[in-house]
């Protein structure tokens, strides 16, 4: 076979197709619902489209309850604060996920403590769950990263097990399932952001579940001034209407309404998309030194927030940075991944966030011991492996195939890139 000379070194390159994302966001459909209920001056409050978005998407995910919000950072505080974590309490959660699902933690008074991922799933490992429970450890975080399923069946033992309410951020996830059920339905509360990113966009705003009537009084006293007194199931926390505990969570209806026709669109979304994942998934798995990510037999993947490869230098043979810049050369819009890994980041290293010792007001900080770097092993070397590629939902035609040349190219003639 001859050379094929990399772009990087004045080649031709693999991807010329421009990428262009085809699909629309915002359609006519959005643009009217929103003129619709500018024109009824529906503009705070809790509207009857709020109302119906809601009732629809509770009996999409298969819960009793579902309860809008301005974003998913707040569903993640009131999650927390509805299941009952506050001071002296730990909650189990991912290292590598969005701040979000953890720095509301802190905001409840209690402690993150991290887990590891499964390498290979990237989702939360639910043996080091298992490791990490102590008498204290009150709620487990999970996170189906990327759209991919967290291994459900061990999560929901393991908190059976030890009496512990299981959050499930599906911020990334809109749609995707677990031996049937949709994510947000299998554990106790779920989490869904509606940001302008995400498979279902609101703009900015969120959307929690449950099938829990405690846990649903709990969200709407934790931030629904104006709906709690209506709400309510019970009469369990009546005395603390309107106000609630204080906090003022609700959206912004015009948001809602933008997000009710996005749940129309979203089974056409995840369609496209598992196509396109499963195409490079296929293609890009048989190229040496790259790994799709893996999936739970009983998972079935949606929202797909991102797609992301793991990389395996010692099998390429160049560092990731440099696999990256040959790539790019060749036209591939690839990039490390730019999510965190958390346990590292200031502000669980004992950050002193009043000028009083510590960010955590919780009666156990004392003996807190920031986990410091190697406390993770699996994550930090997975982290450093990740690549990073757009979501495809609508590719111009043949783009794909060209993103798996590009990927072949470079890997067959890395000695290249070796020797320059
Ligand atoms: C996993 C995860 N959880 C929570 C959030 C927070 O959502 P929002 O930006 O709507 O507050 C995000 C946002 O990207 C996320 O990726």
């Amino acid at each position: 076979m001859s050379e094929e000379r990399l772009a990087l070194f004045g080649g031709e390159k693999a991807v010329t197709i421009p990428y262009v994302e085809g699909w629309r966001r915002i359609t006519e459909k959005e643009k009217q619902i929103v003129s619709e209920m500018l024109e009824r001056e529906e503009i705070t409050g809790v509207p009857e489209v709020v109302r119906e978005f809601e009732k629809e998407f509770a009996e999409f995910i298969g819960t009793r309850y579902a309860l809008s919000q301005c974003n998913g950072t707040s569903t993640l505080l009131a999650a927390y604060f509805a299941a009952g974590v506050g001071p002296g309490d730990e909650v189990i959660v991912p290292s590598y996920t969005w701040h979000a699902s953890i720095s509301p933690i802190l905001h409840n008074n209690a402690i993150p403590v991290f887990c590891e991922i499964d390498p290979h799933t990237l989702t939360a490992d639910p043996e080091d769950i298992r490791r990490k429970i102590t008498p204290r450890t009150k709620a487990i975080c999970v996170v189906h990263m990327w759209g991919n399923v967290v291994k459900m069946d061990d999560i929901m033992e393991i908190a059976q097990e030890h009496n512990l309410t299981v959050i499930e951020d599906c911020s990334h996830a809109h749609g995707a399932e677990y031996d049937g059920e949709k994510v947000g339905s299998i554990g106790h509360i779920g989490c869904f952001s509606l940001q302008g990113s995400k498979a279902m966009v609101a703009g900015e705003g969120g959307i929690v579940v449950t099938g829990d009537t405690e846990l649903y009084e709990r969200l709407l006293i934790c931030g629904h001034y104006g709906r709690i007194e209506g709400d309510l199931v019970t009469d369990r926390y009546r005395h603390l209407a309107p106000p609630g505990i204080g906090y003022k969570f609700r959206a912004h209806p015009l948001a809602i309404g933008t997000a009710r026709v996005q749940l129309s669109r979203l089974a056409e979304l995840n369609q496209k998309r598992t196509a396109n994942f499963a195409y490079l998934d296929r293609e890009l798995g048989k190229i040496k030194g790259i790994e799709p990510l893996t999936v739970y037999p009983k998972a079935k993947r949606g929202g797909f927030y991102g797609y992301r490869l793991i990389y395996h230098e010692e099998e390429v043979g160049v560092p990731r940075e440099r696999f990256i810049e040959a790539l790019k050369a060749e036209g591939v819009d690839v990039s490390p991944c730019r999510y965190m890994i958390y346990h590292l980041h200031p502000l669980y290293q004992g950050y002193n966030f009043h000028g009083k010792g510590c960010p955590y007001n919780c009666p156990h900080m004392k003996e807190y011991q920031p986990p410091g770097e190697g406390s993770l092993p699996v994550t930090e070397d997975v982290y450093r492996r990740l690549l990073a590629l757009p979501v495809f939902t609508e590719p111009p035609e043949g783009l794909l195939e060209q993103y798996v040349e590009a990927f072949r190219k470079v890997v067959e003639n890395i000695d290249q890139l070796k020797t320059a």
